[in-house]
């Protein structure tokens, strides 16, 4: 098989295509010929160095993928060769192993990919949707006919959050710095989309809002924390998804409107807790409502662009290596 590989780590010229053994499946493992691999922010990260989980050099990177079982290990039941699937990591760890043209998972680790998905939207749902799906609806407890902001929309975990928050029926806002971000959120389900880069775009969503949103998920919190102390409503969650760095907040403000400000990780769920949020999309991803929006294929090869390309603003969906 071809996969890219980490020998050390370090920039994103680390990553090199290599030919490897094909893997094997053991009892109550698949083997998936892949189609596409999804890019997140963490794969670079990891690649980095220092990152949270660490594995072991060599490694492959990537979560997730899709693709096409092609074999069977012993004792599996219920799925068979040539069914279409997307994982939720691999067999090796649940967070490395997948930017290759096979991969092998345990049973819990695929999911079925619904016929009106490609294979490249099928690589964009595990992190990013089940990131989205913890946010707005474990996290903060998201309800119908309240106002959510998405600062950050236009990317993967933003474009599904706003896809999710749409359905359930609250009033979506959205920020993005471009116009094919912002046509991109609107096209999704926002029913507004601010300019993040733009002075002064917190006063109209005050106010859009009023007494400004219930619900925030936050996408880049060192710079935005504070300011979103400053507009979330009376008794408002705020929702951490995505940080680069550290920032100083005035904890009055926390106090004072009697708001939660929370985090979420998505390696601190379960696989048991994964596997569940993908059951709960499964309806979902199947009639239309969750419909991932892929901005770029680069092919495996370019991994270590897309690398790059990721870490740069002027998100649009998601990025995929195509295999
Ligand atoms: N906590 C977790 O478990 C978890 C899971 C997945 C991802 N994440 C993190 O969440 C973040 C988003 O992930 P992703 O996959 O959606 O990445 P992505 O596709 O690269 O999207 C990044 C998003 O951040 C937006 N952004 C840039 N500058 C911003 C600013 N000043 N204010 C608000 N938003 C801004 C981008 O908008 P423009 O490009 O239009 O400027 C884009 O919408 C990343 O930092 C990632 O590491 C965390």
């Amino acid at each position: 098989m071809l996969s890219i590989v980490a020998r050390a780590f370090g920039p994103p010229s680390v990553l090199q295509l290599e030919e490897l053994p094909d893997p094997t499946p053991l009892a109550g493992e698949v083997r998936v010929r892949v189609h596409a691999a999804g890019v997140n922010p963490y794969d670079t990260y990891m690649r980095a160095g220092g990152y949270a989980i660490s594995p072991e050099l060599p490694y492959v990177p990537g979560a997730d993928a899709a693709g096409v079982i092609d074999a069977l290990g012993d004792g599996v039941q219920g799925w068979k060769v040539g069914d279409r699937v997307y994982i939720s990591g691999t067999a090796t760890h649940r967070a490395y192993g997948a930017y290759s043209s096979m991969v092998v998972c345990r049973v819990h680790q695929i999911h079925r990919l619904p016929d009106r998905l490609t294979f490249a939207q099928g690589a964009a749902i595990n992190v990013p949707y089940a990131t989205a799906w913890r946010a707005v609806f474990q996290r903060a407890q998201a309800e119908r006919g309240e106002t959510i902001f998405i600062h950050g929309a236009s990317g993967a975990v933003g474009l599904a959050a706003v896809q999710m928050a749409r359905a359930a029926g609250l009033t979506v806002i959205g920020t993005a710095s471009t116009p094919e971000g912002t046509e991109e959120a609107r096209a999704q389900g926002a029913h507004h989309v601010l300019n993040h880069r733009a002075s002064g775009y917190l006063d109209e969503l005050t106010t859009l809002t009023g007494g400004g949103p219930n619900i925030i998920i936050e996408m880049l919190a060192n710079q935005n924390l504070d300011h979103d102390l400053g507009i979330i409503a009376k008794f408002g969650r705020i929702v951490i998804v995505g940080s680069r760095g550290r920032v100083e907040i005035d904890p009055r403000r926390i106090m004072s409107k009697e708001a939660t400000v929370m985090g979420t990780a998505f390696w601190n769920l379960s696989e048991e807790e994964v596997s569940a949020i993908h059951a709960a999309m499964a309806a979902s991803l199947a009639n239309g409502a969750l419909s991932p929006v892929i901005g770029r294929e680069l092919p495996l090869a370019e991994a270590a662009q897309a690398h790059e390309r990721v870490m740069q603003p002027g998100a649009r969906g998601k990025i995929v290596l195509t295999v």
